[in-house]
């Protein structure tokens, strides 16, 4: 399956509304995050309901990999750099060590 797309590597802080339901994106592409815009068509993924129980603040997941649900449950401290922030030299060893473990699908011609 495809990876999410980290939006963001902090949590989101929304004050929800008791008994209300939120679409939380799982994707990653939603231009109104953390909730879902319709983005995922054809990803794969779908969106994560949630009903708040009480009025008041939730850490909605940015990164997309909270394995807490739709929650932060600190997972985004412990993902990879982003590619932006790494030296040329330590973006090609993540494209080569990449190359050699990710099944990009690729048929020999
Ligand atoms: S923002 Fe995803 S686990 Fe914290």
């Amino acid at each position: 399956m495809q990876e999410p797309l980290i939006a963001r590597r902090s949590p989101y802080a929304v004050n929800v509304e008791a008994g209300e339901t939120y679409a939380w994106c799982a994707c990653g592409r939603s231009q109104s995050q953390p909730f879902c815009d319709g983005s995922h068509q054809g990803t794969g993924f779908a969106p994560k309901l949630f009903k708040a129980e009480q009025s008041g603040p939730v850490h909605f997941c940015g990164c997309k990999h909270s394995q807490a649900g739709v929650t932060c449950d600190g997972s985004h401290k412990t993902l990879p750099p982003a590619a932006s922030s790494l030296s040329a030299e330590e973006q090609m060893k993540r494209f080569e060590k990449d190359l050699k473990e990710k099944d990009w699908g690729h048929q020999p011609c």
